[in-house]
């Protein structure tokens, strides 16, 4: 098989000990879905089976960018609600108030098969044009085992036709749909008999679980979890996003790959994240969008050695953004991270996050899956705002039609 040859770039490879693993006049060399070689041209050998080769002119090149945690799957907006917050209601009141996420329930099962898939095709491609190359889709605005289902399939069915890598997360205990009221306890265990169906049927990479006053109890979700556990999946965590239910220290002692919001987390989830090895991810979308003043520990998590993830969490409700950029600038202008730990946070973090060492860094022998920017240097990639440098997209050494 002939390699392709991707020359003249400046390669942010994320690896080694230097700031980005910055390589200069670097080449990358793709053999069908990995990277072969990977360094500076200068060093690249003679007698390669070279068949295609490009001049990126000195453009920026990234490893592809991760997304490790959406809700891209659902129907209608809520833009209402959010002129209803700017008039002085909170989140959880409207969400007690049976607006919310089960108006988008209420809206997604009304909506067809193919109406979910177009609408979420569309959101997937403005993520993708940014550099997008892995996304992680949860269910949880279906909230029966049909409705759930058929959310999952529209996810893997984007992974199949979008060219990007999907990962689907099964968050049927995101909320109590109407016909369970007053029975939370009857809902979980029904979510519980749905997913060994659901996992014969390939739909669930890990499950999530939304821990929270306004949604389930650390018991209720220990009991989710432990079905999980018996069927071999990860988890991960909607964990102290509006309060600390100890939802963390519970998720951690399932070694949840990530634990997610993490705004009112306290020194002992930190801790025990550190132990378990789960990664936070932080949505500083929500935050902004729901405008919180309370930011989540990140130098806590720091010096814990915490790894620190950032995704879009694009949902209807609390942050419908479709830039990941944009989160890289809001994680260092609001939370504080550094640019260089903002994009760690959407490579080599967020493929943590997913239970994934196969990308998230340039390096030999992973994921052909990178971007290609018109952007001279890689902090750059936090700094602006709006307008999309992406130049091209390579998702398992395919170019991506942007
Ligand atoms: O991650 N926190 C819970 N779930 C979503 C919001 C869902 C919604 O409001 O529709 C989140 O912020
Ligand atoms: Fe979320």
């Amino acid at each position: 098989m002939g390699s392709t040859l991707w020359r003249n770039a400046r390669l942010a490879t994320l690896t080694g000990r230097s700031p980005w693993g910055l390589i200069d006049r670097g080449a990358l060399l793709v053999k069908g879905a990995c990277l072969h070689w990977i360094g500076r041209e200068l060093d690249l050998g003679s007698g390669l089976d070279i068949e295609v080769e490009h001049d990126l002119g000195g453009a920026l090149v990234t490893p592809g960018l991760i997304d490790a945690h959406t809700h891209l799957i659902y129907a209608g907006q809520r833009a209402s609600e959010f002129e209803l917050r700017l008039q002085g209601a909170s989140y959880e009141q409207i969400a007690q108030a049976g607006g919310g996420i089960r108006s988008t329930v209420a809206a997604t099962r009304l909506a067809s098969d193919e109406g979910l898939f177009a609408s979420a095709a569309a959101r997937l491609d403005r993520l993708r044009a940014e550099g997008v190359t892995t996304v992680e889709i949860k269910s949880g605005y279906g909230l029966s085992l049909e409705h759930e289902r058929r959310c999952l399939q529209v996810a893997r069915r984007l992974g199949r036709e979008r060219g990007v890598d999907v990962r689907t997360t099964c968050l049927a205990a995101h909320a109590l749909p109407p016909e369970f009221d007053g029975r939370a306890d009857d809902y979980i265990d029904a979510v519980c008999g749905w997913l060994p169906q659901l996992h014969a049927e390939s739909l669930v990479d890990a499950v999530d679980a939304y821990c929270e006053r306004i949604a389930f109890s650390r018991e209720q979700t220990a009991r989710v979890f432990e079905q999980a556990r018996r069927l071999g999946l990860p988890v991960k965590l909607h964990a102290e996003q509006f309060s600390d239910c100890g939802g963390v220290a519970l998720a951690a002692s399932y070694r949840a790959l990530s634990c997610d919001h993490l705004e009112y987390v306290g020194a002992e989830g930190v801790a025990a994240m550190a132990s378990s090895g789960s990664a936070a991810v932080l949505l500083p979308g929500a935050f902004y969008f729901l405008r919180e003043t309370r930011v989540p520990p990140v130098d806590a998590m720091r010096r814990a050695g915490v790894p620190i993830a950032i995704a879009t969490d694009h949902n209807p409700g609390t942050s419908p953004t479709l830039s990941l950029r944009l989160m890289l600038n809001m994680a260092c202008t609001l939370f504080g991270l550094t640019p260089e730990e903002a994009v760690r946070g959407v490579t080599v973090n967020g493929a943590r996050a997913l239970g994934l060492s196969d990308r998230g860094r340039l390096a030999e022998g992973l994921r052909a899956d990178f971007a290609v920017w018109d952007l001279e240097h890689p902090a750059e990639l936090a700094y602006w705002l709006g307008g999309n440098p992406c130049l091209r997209v390579l998702c398992g050494g395919v170019p991506l039609a942007l």
